[in-house]
């Protein structure tokens, strides 16, 4: 039996809320959502108005930095990370040790991780300028790591970093550079592209940020952190969605396209299966982010002149799911992550490298976050249990088992 009175921790009694669904872990000033109201706004800015507006260069200085940059201040900002886009030739090795088939994620949390090791003087940071350098070393690097983990699952060779070209078009052509002369990117896929990385950008202490936190107030340094970020996010029920609804819809396309077949089969309870890109932990009325992306989707399909069966198959889903009292009683709407596949898929990126778009798109959320951890001081992450176990017992000899 378990004494009750001895849950204690070490400010008072400890609170048993598993997923942490009622539970704060720090305070922020980085991003605010109301989930019943359906508002997500980035250092007080409204995502609208943001996705509208601004760009993902501008995004990114804003979340690390808490205010919308000047030019110049912005000018300075891009030209640091210009600085870091340089990765060491052992990382190219690396990348070709894993086989063929390997899955991009678990390519990027570790070329990601093995960062420290040709940055090590960059893993203690105490100062401000520390924790900057840091983060420009890692905005620079990481979105040439996850081009090339796209070059390597296509078996193309490997691209270089235009310092000529904004933060997102460097990326985008150094994911679709095909090598022909005066190669350039459509600027209204690039558009579509920035937007869904604004969209990506941060999520307060969702399952990846919370990581990042975690593992950063043990003070392991910003790659490691990362890193743990991008394990944290590979999951279905987390950034996997995306390539999980990309599947699914075409397990809908392959079995003959019966979307109420595939909703029952969500409802019913004795089935593991949950309709991917459906319900959030927080939002509980209609994600912002994904009325946002549904626009941009749209117009990506039109630019490309795409008329996908899969779209198709998912407005079905959408509409029946907003009629169904299954859903509409548990509050669950689709989510980002129902749109960007549609998106990705478009853009010819292959399904099992769109949760790393989503991490590029999120990385300076978990940087601002991993930032504001350091900044405040905030303690070692450390949870108590409500331990269910055995009560003490005298050990047994193997002979007597
Ligand atoms: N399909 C069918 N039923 C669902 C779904 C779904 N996608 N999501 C939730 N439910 C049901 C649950 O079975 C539960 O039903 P019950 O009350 O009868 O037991 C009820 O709705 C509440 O669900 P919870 O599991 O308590 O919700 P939770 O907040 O723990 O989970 C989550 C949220 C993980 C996102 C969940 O909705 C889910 O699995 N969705 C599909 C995966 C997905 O799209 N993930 C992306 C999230 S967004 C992001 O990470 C960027």
């Amino acid at each position: 039996s378990i004494d009750i009175s001895k849950l204690r921790g070490a400010t008072g009694l400890i609170t048993m809320d598993p997923g942490y669904k009622n539970t704060g872990s720090c305070e922020s000033k980085i991003t605010f959502l109301d989930g019943e109201e359906g508002k997500l706004l980035y250092r007080g800015y409204p995502i609208e108005q943001i996705a509208d507006k601004s760009n993902f260069e501008e995004v990114m200085f804003l979340l690390l930095k808490g205010e919308l940059p000047t030019q110049e201040e912005l000018d300075g900002f891009v030209a640091d990370i210009r600085k870091n886009t340089e990765v060491a030739e052992e990382l190219v090795q690396m990348l070709n040790a894993f086989p063929q088939g390997a899955h991009p994620m678990g390519i990027l949390s570790s070329l990601t991780s093995a960062l420290s090791a040709f940055n090590p003087e960059k893993i203690s940071v105490a100062t401000e300028e520390e924790m900057y350098d840091a983060a420009v070393t890692l905005l620079g690097q990481f979105p040439v790591i996850a081009a090339w983990t796209q070059r390597k699952i296509k078996g193309l060779p490997l691209t270089k970093s235009d310092s000529s070209l904004s933060y997102v078009e460097n990326f985008y052509q150094m994911l679709f550079n095909d090598g022909t002369e005066g190669y350039k990117a459509d600027p209204v896929i690039v558009d579509a592209f920035d937007k869904l990385l604004i969209l990506h950008a941060d999520h307060e202490q969702n399952c990846s940020a919370s990581t990042v936190r975690l593992v950063g107030s043990s003070h392991a340094g910003i790659f490691a952190s990362i890193s743990a970020g991008i394990s944290a996010l590979w999951g279905p029920l987390h950034g996997g969605a995306n390539q999980a609804v990309l599947e699914m819809l075409e397990a809908i396309q392959n079995d003959g396209g019966d979307v109420a077949k595939f909703i029952n089969k969500a409802k019913d309870k004795e089935d593991p299966f949950r309709l991917m890109g459906f319900g959030h932990r927080v939002y509980k009325n209609f994600d912002p982010r994904a009325r946002i992306i549904k626009v941009a989707a749209d117009n990506v399909l039109t630019t490309l002149g795409i008329n996908d069966p899969i779209l198709d198959i998912a407005k079905g889903l959408e509409q029946a799911c907003l009629e169904d009292d299954y859903f509409k009683s548990r509050q669950l709407y689709p989510n980002v992550d129902f749109y960007s596949g549609i998106i990705y898929k478009a853009l010819d990126i292959p399904t099992d490298m769109f949760t790393v778009m989503f991490a590029v798109g999120r990385l300076p959320g978990w940087i601002a976050q991993w930032m504001e951890m350091r900044q405040t001081n905030q303690p070692i992450g450390r949870p108590r249990q409500l331990y269910t176990g055995a009560a003490t017992r005298d050990y047994v000899e193997m002979s007597a088992r």
